[in-house]
């Protein structure tokens, strides 16, 4: 069977991935080091992309090209938008939207309106939406999902009990070319964009796959919380809660 595209911008991320796969063999394409192996059953092939919207948009369109791929994945972490949400709760795209791309006006980032074009809303919004079908479906599996606790060493001494309940929602992926590390911005994420996490690949294989005609499946487990400690929480996170993004898309992977 045609394998699914799995995209990874960082090593940490690709490597929980690994973990779970059989049958693993290496390959290079391009310079990127590409894995291909099984995942529950079924044939992936997983490629660290670097970070960002161009290095992951090109990486997915030479692994669809390479090797016929199905459908395109993302797996990994993003920072937390959504104040319900706490480091280690998964998100599960529905829908995804290039914050960064748009119109600027004059007068600050709030005059900034989302997902209008420059050319017009006629040249297409750089907005993209899972099937009902697909949102059905994974609405269904996401809230059957139970992620291990975070090591109890990782959580602040403040934090209460209920943050190890790790939870897996369907919400809305913002993506652009920047680490958010500002509780300015990202409150502002959160209202105009009314996401749930921001990382900086998915929107971009979710062109790339609307562009290919190829279903699109975003899983990001939170590393932050976008705020003003998010340089200090990713890198302490990063590693311990990409293994949930590999464990979530393992429960879904059936679906695509
Ligand atoms: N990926 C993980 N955390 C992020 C953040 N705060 N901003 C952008 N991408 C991220």
């Amino acid at each position: 069977a045609a394998p699914l595209a799995v995209i990874c911008a960082m090593q940490e991320e690709k490597a929980a991935l690994r973990a779970l796969m059989s049958d693993l063999e290496t390959r290079d394409l391009l310079g990127r080091r590409v894995t291909l192996g099984r995942l529950d059953g079924r044939d992936i092939v997983v490629a660290e992309s670097g970070i960002g919207k161009v290095a992951s948009a090109v990486t997915a369109a030479l692994l669809a090209r390479e090797f016929g791929c199905r459908g395109l994945v993302v797996s990994g972490v993003a920072g937390g938008l959504d104040p319900g949400l706490h480091i280690g709760d998964t998100v599960i795209a529905h829908s995804l939207v290039q914050h960064d791309y748009g119109q600027l006006l004059d007068g600050g980032l709030t005059s900034f309106r989302p997902g209008v074009p420059p050319l017009g809303p006629d040249r297409g919004e750089y907005h993209f939406t899972l099937t009902a079908d697909l949102t059905e479906r994974l609405a269904q599996l996401a809230g059957a999902i139970d992620l291990p606790e975070l090591p109890a060493d990782l959580l602040p001494a403040s934090a209460p009990r209920a943050w190890r309940k790790r939870r897996v929602v369907l919400g809305r992926i913002v993506s652009g070319d920047q680490f958010i590390n500002s509780e300015r911005e990202r409150a502002r994420l959160h209202r105009d964009f009314d996401a749930q996490a921001v990382e900086m690949e998915g929107a971009a294989v979710a062109q790339v796959g609307a562009l290919l005609g190829l279903p699109v499946v975003v899983v990001r487990c939170l590393s932050d919380l976008a705020g003003s400690d998010s340089h200090l929480d990713f890198p302490r996170f990063v590693a311990a809660v990409s293994p949930g993004a590999a464990l979530v898309l393992r429960q879904i992977i059936g679906i695509l």
